[in-house]
């Protein structure tokens, strides 16, 4: 949310979301700038975010502001803070410059070395392009961010609404190829990979679509720009109840076939298991017990 905005980040605190950015950039007039950044250190000292990941998006590294934005928030509030997020990366060098100055910060203010993470924002074709090379930055790089809105516009996609399919394209998922390209760097490189915001506020339906075709293909989690968002996107990015204790099964089940018979593949409900079927079963588990899902069934070995 814009830091800009008392009444919104009040208002964040009570959001039943994992990670809680305030914005220094895009959503922030350039006029406002500078005395956002008072309201973000206000913010971060005042607590009150209980478990979530505190984050700020500074402006990117090649605006005027961006080094000041640093300075100020992580000099001032640093020790209330868990993660920067740098939008418009679009070479390691944005990421390895940031990486100097929250060391050199940290050091002179006594803060853990590497306590502040940075979320890179891969969000036109430079970027993307560059992805690999992006994810490797860092060691204190914990996830790649995609942005559709400054994407789209990079591309030249014929679209005004932000995360939307742009109307006319009849080729399926007009993300596809970004979202792959993002989460195989992410992923070879051990990061998360969140999906961009959908600006739509009223369509729960296309959000829903956009949250779905990401967790789908293995993102992690999406940005919402809207309380109303939350509830669709957590329930996008949670296992269906089936799913989840299926998963659970099927570890269990894994476990009893290869310990006690002592065979590597087996049958479960009509289908085939393997070493490869738990390493399924184990991503969908995780995020079931993530989401809070109990488990409604148990495994029962054959008699
Ligand atoms: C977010 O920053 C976006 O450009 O979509
Ligand atoms: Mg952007």
């Amino acid at each position: 949310m814009p830091a800009s905005n008392a009444r919104f980040v009040v208002k964040a605190r009570e959001l039943p979301v994992d990670e809680v950015f305030l914005d220094l950039e895009d959503a922030v007039a350039p006029a406002e700038k500078e005395r956002s950044r008072a309201a973000v250190v206000q913010a971060l000292r005042d607590g009150g975010w209980g478990s979530k990941v505190r984050a700020v998006r500074v402006n990117d590294a090649r605006t005027g502001w961006a080094y000041r934005d640093v300075v100020d928030i992580v000099e001032q509030a640093g020790g209330s803070l868990d993660a920067i997020v740098l939008p418009k990366v679009t070479s390691p060098l944005d990421v390895g410059w940031l990486d100097m100055l929250l060391s050199q910060i940290e050091q002179a203010s006594g803060l853990a070395r590497g306590r502040i993470a940075i979320e890179a924002q891969i969000e036109d074709a430079a970027g993307l392009a560059a992805a690999d090379e992006i994810a490797a930055a860092s060691p204190r790089l914990e996830a790649l961010v995609f942005g559709p809105a400054d994407f789209m516009a990079s591309l030249g996609m014929r679209s005004l609404t932000v995360g939307a399919q742009p109307p006319g394209y009849a080729g399926g998922d007009a993300f596809h190829y970004a979202h792959l390209r993002l989460l195989v760097a992410a992923r070879a490189h051990g990061l998360q990979a969140i999906d961009g915001p959908f600006a739509a506020i009223r369509d729960a339906a296309g959000l829903a679509a956009s949250a779905a075709s990401a967790a789908a293909i293995g993102f992690d989690g999406k940005w919402v720009v809207h309380p109303g968002q939350v509830d669709v996107v957590n329930a996008e990015f949670s296992p269906s109840q089936a799913d989840y204790d299926r998963a659970e099964l099927l570890i269990e089940a894994y476990d009893y076939y290869t310990t006690v018979q002592r065979r590597g593949a087996a049958m479960l409900g009509g289908e085939m298991i393997d070493e490869a079927s738990r390493k399924l079963a184990l991503v969908v588990a995780a995020r079931g017990r993530a989401a809070g899902l109990d488990r409604t069934s148990r495994f029962e070995p054959p008699q």
